[in-house]
């Protein structure tokens, strides 16, 4: 079957209201935690992306049950010393940095050797970040290169660590949290700011944790070894799902859009922050707070006086895995938008600096790059007319998710490859797109 889609037209004004499927990130964290819960816990509206599948999959495999029933999904952990861990055993991240790099801090005590693996775009991407943490707390970790695969096989004498998080890096401060869980005595963390779910969710579990936020980092301390119960959760929807929704509207004309139920919170809405800087109008609405976690309403209309931005730093990783979309915002904005300190961008599933600077060019936009620094020079009236192959992009689905925005903005005749690839966060984007009217073949 072929793997690719073709645009030829712009999407024509809508006014429409969406939502969006589960959050990837608390997906996959509850997933985790509800493997190490005792009892049972029961959670609605997971994400159904091959991520949040991988994740079930690997607890399985340390022999947790997990049903599927038609409204939530069942786990049945058996606490924090529960898994079984047979010897001879493969875990298989597929795409997922999130469930590769938090499962390794559930596997620091783990009594018999398993191999963690995962497809090419993982395998490329660097695992000393973690690993060197986790090696502290006394695992013995294998790597070639520190690349996956590798093997890790646990320590019954764990023992806490004080660890400096300096990237920025969520799945570091969180896999390390993690592991602390199992760890008897005080870990603490001095963590640069980044998205807080896994803080969020220890609070709601009462799990001991104190946090002393400062204003570019977090004091974070854990008291382990901890047991807690399986619990209830409904996963609300993905704000970097959402983006492409967002940004679809603002550079569309005569629309509107609402998306109801998404997560917003703070830590995860640099994209708001940066779009309403850019003269945005975005407004949430039915604001509330569940399970310590913020949820609204987001209403966004088009907007056709969009000014360029000097991007604080500070929001670099409150908006990592927006960034490529806002570079489309900037390409169609007045005036220079200025991005500085974007090193992390080049961690992900693909490149994304490069795939960024490589796309921009390719639509014939301005730009700057400086070593990790990037200036766009925006130009309202960017129309295109040639045609435009995507294709070799680690199959990264956020960078196919852009391409389909920028072709439904932008205009001109787009092949855009590797279609599959949003199954890895948001298998229902392309049906989203058409029901906004969206013609896509
Ligand atoms: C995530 C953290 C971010 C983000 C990723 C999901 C998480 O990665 O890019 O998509 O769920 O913790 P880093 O922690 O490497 O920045």
């Amino acid at each position: 079957m072929k793997n690719y889609i073709q645009i030829k037209n712009t999407i024509k004004s809508f006014n429409k209201k969406i939502e969006v499927s589960g959050d990837k990130s608390i997906s996959i964290r509850c997933v985790l935690l509800a493997s190490q819960a005792l009892g049972k816990t029961k959670l609605y509206n997971l994400l159904e992306s091959e991520d949040v599948i991988n994740s079930l999959d690997s607890i399985k495999k340390l022999g947790i049950k997990v049903k599927k029933y038609k409204d939530f999904y069942e786990i049945h952990g058996f606490g924090i010393n529960g898994y079984n861990t047979k010897k001879k055993l493969t875990i298989n991240a597929g795409n997922s940095g999130t469930l590769a790099r938090l499962i390794l801090g559930l596997l620091v005590d783990s009594k018999n050797e398993i191999k963690l693996v995962g497809d090419k775009s993982l395998s490329k991407r660097d695992f000393s970040r973690v690993t060197d943490p986790l090696k502290l707390f006394g695992a013995n970790i294998i790597s070639n290169k520190n690349n996956l695969p590798l093997k890790i096989i646990g320590s019954e004498y764990l023992r806490p660590i004080n660890y400096d998080e300096v990237l920025g890096s969520a799945q570091c401060k969180s896999s390390v949290m993690l592991a602390s869980l199992k760890t008897p005595g005080k870990t603490i963390i001095k963590a640069k700011k980044s998205r807080n779910h896994t803080e969020l969710i220890f609070k709601f579990l009462k799990i001991p944790i104190k946090i002393k936020e400062k204003k570019k980092y977090d004091n974070i301390e854990i008291k382990g070894p901890v047991n807690f119960t399986g619990f209830n959760y409904k996963i609300p929807g993905d704000i970097s799902s959402s983006a492409f929704f967002i940004v679809l509207t603002l550079l569309s004309i005569n629309s509107k859009i609402k998306i109801s139920n998404v997560n917003v919170n703070n830590s995860r809405t640099g994209i708001l922050k940066i779009l309403n800087k850019m003269n945005a109008n975005i407004k949430l609405k039915n604001r509330r707070i569940y399970k310590g976690e913020e949820l609204a309403d987001i209403i966004v209309k088009s907007r056709s006086n969009l000014k360029g931005i000097d991007c604080p730093k500070i929001l670099n990783s409150y908006a990592i895995d927006e960034f490529l979309v806002i570079f489309l915002v900037a390409a169609k904005a007045k005036g220079i938008s200025k991005f500085k300190g974007l090193s992390e961008l080049n961690k992900k599933e693909s490149p994304r600096l490069e795939v960024a600077v490589n796309f921009l060019k390719k639509i014939g936009v301005k730009y700057l790059r400086n070593g990790d620094n990037l200036k766009i020079y925006g130009n309202p009236e960017l129309v295109l007319k040639d045609n435009y192959l995507i294709k070799d992009f680690r199959k990264d689905h956020r960078v196919f998710m852009m391409s389909c925005v920028a072709a439904l903005s932008f205009g001109g005749k787009w092949k855009i490859e590797d279609k599959d690839s949003i199954k890895t966060s948001f298998p229902t984007f392309i049906r989203l797109l058409k029901y906004l009217g969206a013609e896509i073949n």
